[in-house]
């Protein structure tokens, strides 16, 4: 091995990446897992090049790399774990090329992280947060107003949000989910067991929980500090969906309405009792509320829907001028568009529903490969 430390190749931390990934910087990066993960999941950014080549096909040389990969470019190796990527990165970097990382922890650490951006201010202070997983496009919140907070949709690891609240002397209060999640394994409960917060769950999701909880409900608003959540009852996703509007601006809407698309009915099995609840929310309820209110999702569609913070956010009005999902104004291409272009069921969302039920209660290992790969809430255009 060649012992210029010049040539090793240098670790990228996941925070590193998301930096890149946020700030939209360029990057090129070489997948060395089997082709059917890469397909599955991959990393993804707007200035961001990848190519797939399985780490076996590159054990006795990496020739067939280095004639994809672009000279001078800053390279990204990455693998499930990070002993693969660690090799091939070693092997690249020996050949001569410069700017060489891989990815520390690999695509399971990179699955974890969450990136914290300031998603807006309220009226009397305070802010809204948004933690976005970038490695799954899922985004969860953070409404702060006097030392006080809700946080909502949080994703399975609690440590990040109860990390984020002490640096800054923020107290959690209350812990939401604007539905029971199929996509994730909500991170909620334990937040809300670890803070001393009360947890909210809409109370039609939770017929089989088994577990006590505050119910969600139209009329029952939660505050903290100066600062109104109203909860505003919306079925479609799931039969609990359940919207928040936060200071009269924000409007927290799950996974009911995404910036470039719509929420997709089915993952409980039940698309054709449900899209008409869908089409009620979106072309009823929703269409009657103030255009200038801020769009906040629970997921993203693809890294474009970020802005150059990376955030991800948008008017209402400009989603019903834009979102392909909000013009399907004909009941019956409604109902043929959200039950015909549904994506694959996310991976293992039966054992994820029970598990945020509180029936089944997965080991940290089994619960982080009952997570593995993107989210598939959206109906695909
Ligand atoms: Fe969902």
């Amino acid at each position: 091995m060649d012992s210029n430390p010049q040539t090793l190749p240098v670790n990228m931390t996941p925070d590193e990446l998301g930096r890149i990934i946020t700030r939209q910087e360029k990057l090129f990066v070489l997948d060395v897992r089997n082709e059917t993960e890469f397909k599955d999941w991959k990393i993804e950014g707007q200035a961001l090049e990848i190519i797939n080549i399985p780490y076996f096909d590159l054990l006795d040389s990496v020739e067939p790399a280095l004639n994809r990969i672009p000279a001078g470019e800053r390279l990204l190796v990455v693998c499930a774990k990070e002993g693969s990527s660690r090799f091939i990165a070693e092997r690249i970097a020996e050949a001569g090329r410069s700017e060489v990382h891989y990815l520390e922890g690999g695509m399971k650490r990179w699955g974890e992280h969450l990136v914290p951006v300031k998603a807006g201010d309220l009226k009397n202070g305070g802010e809204v947060y948004q933690f976005n997983r970038l490695g799954k496009g899922c985004l969860s919140y953070m409404i702060v107003s006097d030392g006080e907070a809700v946080v909502v949709d949080a994703a399975r690891m609690a440590q990040p949000y109860i990390d984020f609240a002490r640096e800054r002397g923020i107290r959690i209060q209350h812990v939401v989910d604007t539905h029971l999640h199929a996509d994730h394994i909500s991170g909620g409960r334990e937040l809300a067991g670890r803070t001393g917060a009360s947890y909210f769950l809409p109370p039609q999701d939770a017929d089989e929980v088994v577990f006590s909880y505050l119910p969600l409900t139209e009329g029952r608003d939660i505050r903290i500090g100066h600062t109104d959540v109203r909860p505003i009852y919306s079925p479609g996703h799931t039969l609990g969906s359940t919207t928040l509007l936060v200071d009269d601006r924000y409007l927290l809407t799950g996974d009911i309405l995404f910036v470039a698309s719509i929420g997709r009915p089915d993952l409980a099995g039940k698309a054709e009792d449900w899209v008409g609840d869908l089409r009620n929310t979106l072309y009823g309820l929703y269409s009657g509320l103030p255009e200038e209110l801020i769009v906040l999702p629970a997921h993203f569609g693809t890294v474009a829907e970020m802005d150059r913070t990376g955030a991800v956010s948008a008017k209402l009005g400009d989603l019903y001028r834009q979102n392909p999902g909000l013009k399907l104004e004909d009941e019956q291409t409604f109902r043929q568009t959200v039950t015909e272009h549904l994506p694959p069921q996310p991976h293992a969302y039966r054992e994820i529903r029970q598990t945020n039920m509180g029936k089944i209660s997965p080991d940290e290992e089994t619960q982080r490969e009952m997570e593995t790969g993107p989210n598939r809430c959206a109906v695909h255009d």
